[in-house]
């Protein structure tokens, strides 16, 4: 018989009202008395659980069934009964119902509360518990909103490459991809490692951002995105740092630094939007758990405008503050997450974009500005998170990028291929990086990246 799912009895309950129908999920509890049995299962497709209701001379393994151990999987049939009088507005009366698979007593995640922090040691069934089905079916949700933004804008989806061999943030935190032998490394005349032994004969690396060659994709397409995973080797053991997560990189032709933070503040909006309307009940439920402020907050970010200011200006407040920080702020410092913070949460009470930074603190491919000391540089930064996204405006001149790489010290062969995309139609261009696990963070009120992801990896180990 077809299996059908909870969220397909939500989308036509009067259709299916009085019929029969077979559903299989995770028994989320039971409980049973002489005459009649209940079991709520969970079968994923909805945060919602179904109720079962057995009749003890109904239900031939009566007994079995209604105490079917939390976490074990089953299968019922049943005519499907609308309660619209009760909590749930429609439960299964069952007729006949199987243990597919059972659990015993060391199952962990039996009916009480468990922290964060233990639930991290078992990823592998968290994904059952209430608080990770809603990440996740959030975290799904956010990024079909993401694509349907882009597409629905006529931007082309571009695969930008996981291996790479430059270094987009200039930064030097990757991870080395290679097959050399670890026990015995070849090495050149000068003791350095030989790379041309290597399986391409060169140095290679997992990417910190498909940037750079979105900007290719950008030269022919106009408007491009990438989503895709992203590896950082910094050695950060922070709430907000992952070494392999995901990010959203629109990359456009024709566009300066205004019309960038325009469709960055457009897209958060939009994905407000999709997420209220297509995950009520795991908003409100992070609403009740995890962030008391958070429908206030989604409220407060469709209605505003968000505010834009020049890092000198954001510089000067937090001069004005600097009992408040542990680092203290000064022209030319990066912006450190309590600086971020406080901008965000305390002076302005939403989302902030900071734009025009001192060229030192900022990455080479960024268009320095007149005054030769800043770039076009605009980062978001959001209450409770701090920088949410990175971007900036290109530097689309051949002969000021070329003098930036050779200011930095960075290997110019790395580069060649993108500094001559500026010398064939090169073009004003623009775009982004939103870091789509605080984005997530962000969006649920969950505070630890690791809880955000599937299966984090982080400093340290996994
Ligand atoms: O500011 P970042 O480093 O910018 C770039 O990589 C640019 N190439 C993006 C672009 O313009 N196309 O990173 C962008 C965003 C950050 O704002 C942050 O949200 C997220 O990526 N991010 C991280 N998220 C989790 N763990 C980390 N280690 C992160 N590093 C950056
Ligand atoms: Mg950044």
């Amino acid at each position: 018989m077809k299996i059908t799912r909870v969220c397909e009895i939500q989308n036509s309950m009067k259709e299916l009202s009085g019929k029969i129908i077979r559903v299989c999920g995770w028994v989320k509890t039971s409980r049973e008395s002489k005459t009649i049995g209940f079991v709520e299962i969970n079968d994923g497709s909805s945060f919602e659980n179904l109720q079962c209701v057995l009749m003890a001379e109904e239900v031939e393994n009566f007994k079995k069934i209604s105490n079917a151990s939390v976490g074990s999987s089953i299968c019922v049939t049943g005519e499907l009964v609308l309660t619209p009088e009760s909590k749930q507005p429609f439960e299964l009366k069952v007729i006949e119902a199987q243990i597919m698979g059972g659990t015993g007593d060391d199952y962990p995640l039996q009916k009480k509360r468990h922290s964060l922090e233990f639930l991290r040691t078992i990823t592998h069934l968290r994904p059952r518990t209430n608080t990770f089905n809603a990440v996740f079916r959030v975290r799904s949700e956010t990024a079909i909103a993401i694509h349907k933004f882009f597409y629905e804008r006529g931007f082309i989806y571009v695969h930008t490459p996981i291996i790479t061999g430059s270094d987009c943030e200039g930064a030097g935190a990757m991870f080395h991809v290679t097959t050399l032998d670890m026990k015995n490394t070849p090495v050149t005349e000068n003791g350095d490692v030989d790379f041309k032994e290597d399986f391409f004969g060169r140095e290679a690396n997992l990417t910190v951002s498909g940037q750079l060659e979105a900007e290719g994709f950008a030269l022919a397409f106009g408007k491009v995105y990438t989503f895709g995973p992203t590896f950082r080797a910094e050695n950060s053991n922070t709430p907000r740092h992952a070494a392999e997560f995901w990010m959203i990189e629109p990359e456009m032709a024709f566009c300066d630094i205004n019309d960038n933070m325009d469709i960055a503040e457009d897209l958060i909006k939009y994905i407000i939007n999709h997420l209220e309307d297509k995950c009520p009940s795991e908003i409100s439920f992070f609403n009740k758990f995890y962030d008391k402020e958070l429908l206030t907050k989604f409220e407060n970010i469709k209605n505003s405008e968000f505010v834009r200011i020049d890092y000198t200006e954001a510089i000067e407040i937090l001069e004005n503050n600097n009992d408040n920080f542990v680092f203290k702020a000064f022209w030319g410092c990066d912006l450190q997450t309590e600086h971020e913070r406080y901008l965000t949460e305390i002076v302005f009470g939403k989302p902030v974009f900071v734009i025009n930074y001192p060229k030192e603190i900022k990455s080479f491919y960024m268009r320095l500005n007149n005054d030769g000391k800043t770039v076009s540089a605009m980062d978001m930064l959001v209450p409770g998170i701090g920088e949410l996204i990175g971007g900036s405006q290109r530097e689309e001149r051949y002969e000021v990028l070329v003098k930036r790489i050779d200011e930095l010290g960075l290997n110019s062969e790395d580069y060649e291929w993108y500094v001559d995309l500026r010398r064939h139609g090169s073009v004003v261009h623009s775009g982004f990086g939103l870091g789509f696990e605080r984005l997530i963070m962000y969006v649920t009120g969950i505070s630890n990246i690791r809880d955000v992801l599937p299966y984090p990896r982080t400093a340290g180990g996994f």
